[in-house]
């Protein structure tokens, strides 16, 4: 199964990704998390993407379409993966539809997680996430049984830079004016259907699976 789950920062692209991928056993494409480890291991992709991410803007098209490109004819994608945050503009959703058609593949579902505007800063704020394993959870939706341990692995939870409230209002701006047109794209191609994202984490995973019949 290939699905492109959509949604501004904070809608829970993640934190769904990480529970579908298990359950689909299917690999997790998230660009964000190829450049934060990029970063992390200081390789040229992440000295490109840094600037760009310390901002909240978006990283280049021409960086960000070749890793996916990449990622996508990985062995573990023959039968399916599930992108987050990826396509973010209209010519990356281009550049994903010509991928997909030189391999003879198309998307089955489009998944727009939908949350009021006024959530998702808060969402955002409160984010922690596991360095180990990358697990994310929040300070107040859903905590750690031991503060700033995960529960998972043991490791220990940080903040991310991007999680500032100056850095995510501007991420939210980015979104509005370069990421939702996409909405209408895959709207106009009938793949999209949108899922109340303001919802419990559990609920919004049994309305995601449903959509894909599962
Ligand atoms: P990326 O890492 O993709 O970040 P994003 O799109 O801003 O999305 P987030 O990861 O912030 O949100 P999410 O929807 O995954 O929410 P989560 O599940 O964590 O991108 C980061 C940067 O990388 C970009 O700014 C850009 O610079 C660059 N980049 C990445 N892809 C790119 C691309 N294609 N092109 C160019 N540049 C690119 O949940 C958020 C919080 O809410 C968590 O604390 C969670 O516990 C909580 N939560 C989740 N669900 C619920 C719920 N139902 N109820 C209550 N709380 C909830
Ligand atoms: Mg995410
Ligand atoms: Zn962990």
């Amino acid at each position: 199964m290939r699905i492109l789950l959509m949604g501004p920062p904070g809608a829970g692209k993640g934190t769904q990704a990480e529970q579908l991928t298990e359950i689909l056993n299917i690999p997790h494409i998230s660009t964000g998390d190829m450049f934060r480890k990029a970063i992390k291991e200081q390789t040229e992709l992440g000295k490109k993407a840094k600037a760009y991410m310390d901002k909240g803007e978006l990283v280049p098209d021409e960086v960000t379409v070749g890793i996916v490109e990449d990622r996508i004819k990985e062995d573990d994608c023959a039968d399916g993966f599930l992108l987050d945050g990826f396509p973010r503009t209209v010519n990356q959703a281009d550049a994903l539809g010509k991928m997909l058609g030189n391999l003879g593949i198309k998307l089955d579902s489009v998944i727009n997680v939908e949350v009021p505007f006024e959530e998702l800063i808060g969402r955002l704020a409160g984010r922690r996430i596991c360095k180990s394993c990358g697990a994310t959870y929040h300070m107040i939706f859903n905590p750690p049984e031991v503060e700033g341990v995960c529960d998972k692995c043991g490791g220990e939870l940080y903040q991310r830079d991007d999680d500032t409230e100056e850095t995510a209002k501007n991420r939210l701006e980015v979104y509005e004016k370069q990421t939702a047109p996409l909405l209408e794209y895959y709207e106009n191609t009938g793949l999209l259907v949108s899922v109340n994202g303001n919802q419990s984490m559990e609920q919004v995973l049994k309305d995601i699976l449903k959509v894909l019949g599962k």
